[in-house]
């Protein structure tokens, strides 16, 4: 444990002093600890870590002051304990001030204290980073169990040039006024928090060359940590957080255009019993990049929405709306749409169309504008064919329908959810005799241009690529 950093408790764990008692009780959302007879010295040591905290060495002789030295050594598993707990803070102090305060964000927890060493050279992570969170700078990292808090410009100087390898002794002369004590609090603290690594002779840390990590891009591994539990303490799951301060949109996309196709509704009775088995279908499903010279027809298109997409029903609940459809989502919200770009397709003249699931409807968005065709030859380049996708799937979300209800894993359900679509699309494709491809790439922003969409309320998450099959 660190002899000079600031202990103290975080802003949830209260101390409680039960009347006409000698108890005391630390309280924090999920755990509490009671101390049966607390003595004059732990009382005010924990009194202490509750309102600003101490170092070490002044929790001790508090401790040891009143209750003596069995006590005092005592105390040292109880923060122990606590830190375990995940409670306690570590703060870096400058001539008496917090410049930085290292806070716990999961109860399992450990703070690996590690000194620096004064002439070696440190360097920050490349998965860590500073934002702007309530007024307040905020480092974070997916490596971490901790957020550090940047308290003064100090702690923001420091941090930045710990961009490149720095010893402790480079970094005081960098900075006026900052002491050396300082400095080493900082670098250890950074250190202890998996925020920065030690540099090697040739200006590298340990991270850089451990292959596990090299693999994990930084955006991929924070949406990881982030969007699944266990590494942070931010709410996750159904919590409504929106509930009563914003609208919920509603299950269905409002016509995107008044010039509609019907589209064929297949006779699903007569599928039931003509078709190929799950398993035929399934064994057979593959990928198709090629195409027939005769291109898909609107009746096939039409078949192929309806067994896919098609709203079922329309529910209303309590709170929001809710669909059936023939693929399953995550709370029933469905936040997907599907947009087509018809390169060929017979009896559909070619342009950009939206979906309508319940009517079951193409409402025509625009011509083969200039966009469009890049939608398509993007397409075209995934599929690494010469010929194009005779139509081009587009799947946009809703994001406002997942993120309403859940937090902290709205983007990962609806990642999900894309998955979902592309296997009932490949598995519909194939009991049609389709040819489909799923696509991994595409581009959203053109998606936003060929449609008016705002990019932040409905953009492009997939595509997939369907036509004809080359006749045998
Ligand atoms: C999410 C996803 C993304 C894909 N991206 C592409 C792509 O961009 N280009 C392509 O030609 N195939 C793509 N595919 C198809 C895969 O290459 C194909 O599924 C894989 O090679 C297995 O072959 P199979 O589908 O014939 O069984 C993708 C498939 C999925 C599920």
């Amino acid at each position: 444990m660190s002899q000079q950093l600031l202990l103290s408790f975080k802003k949830d764990v209260s101390l409680i002093e039960p009347e006409e008692t000698e108890q005391l009780v630390l309280q924090s959302s999920n755990r509490s600890l009671t101390f049966k007879q607390a003595r004059s010295g732990l009382k005010t040591a924990l009194k202490t870590l509750a309102d600003g905290g101490a170092t070490l060495v002044e929790l001790n002789q508090m401790v040891q002051q009143d209750d003596g030295n069995f006590l005092a050594l005592r105390f040292y598993v109880y923060l122990q304990k606590f830190s375990n707990l995940g409670w306690l803070c570590h703060s870096v102090l400058a001539e008496g001030k917090a410049i930085a305060i290292a806070v716990p964000i999961t109860s399992d927890y450990q703070f690996p204290y590690t000194e620096v060493a004064v002439n070696s050279k440190y360097m920050l992570s490349r998965f860590t980073y500073c934002h702007q969170v309530s007024g307040q700078l905020l480092l974070e990292s997916p490596l971490s169990q901790t957020q550090v808090l940047l308290l003064d410009w100090k702690g923001t100087a420091l941090f930045s040039q710990l961009a490149k390898p720095y010893s402790c002794h480079e970094l005081v002369t960098g900075i006026p006024g900052i002491s050396l004590e300082t400095v080493k609090q900082f670098v250890s603290l950074l250190l202890s928090t998996q925020m920065l690594s030690e540099a090697s002779e040739d200006g590298t840390i340990q991270e850089q060359a451990n292959t596990t990590l090299a693999q994990w891009e930084f955006h991929d591994l924070l949406f990881h940590t982030r969007s699944r539990l266990g590494r942070h303490a931010n709410p996750s799951g159904g919590t409504y957080r929106f509930s009563g301060k914003i609208e919920p949109i509603p299950a269905l996309k409002p016509r995107m255009s008044e010039e509609a196709i019907e589209l064929y509704k297949p006779d699903l009775e007569t599928l039931k019993t003509t078709e190929a088995s799950f398993t035929q279908i399934l064994e057979a499903r593959k990928s198709i990049r090629e195409y027939g010279e005769t291109p898909i027809t609107a009746q096939q298109l039409g078949e192929f929405l309806y067994r896919v997409a098609r709203v079922k029903q329309l529910i209303q609940t309590e709170r929001t709306e809710i669909a059936q459809r023939p693929y399953p989502s995550g709370g029933a919200l469905y936040e997907l749409e599907l947009y087509l770009a018809i390169n060929s397709c017979d009896r559909i003249p070619s342009g950009l169309y939206h979906y309508h699931p319940l009517a079951h409807q193409l409402c025509r968005i625009s011509d083969r504008t200039e966009t469009v065709e890049a939608l398509l030859d993007d397409a075209r380049q995934s599929i690494g064919q010469q010929s194009m996708p005779q139509v081009l799937i587009v799947i946009a979300a809703r994001f406002q329908r997942l993120a309403w209800k859940y937090e902290s894993m709205a983007y990962a359900v609806m990642l999900k959810h894309v998955g979902i679509l592309y296997q009932t699309m490949y598995l519909v494709a194939t009991a049609m005799e389709l040819a489909p491809c799923g696509l991994g790439h595409g581009n959203s922003d053109s998606f936003t241009k060929a449609t008016g969409c705002d990019y932040y309320a409905e953009t492009s998450v997939g595509e997939f690529a369907l036509g004809s099959q080359v006749k045998a």
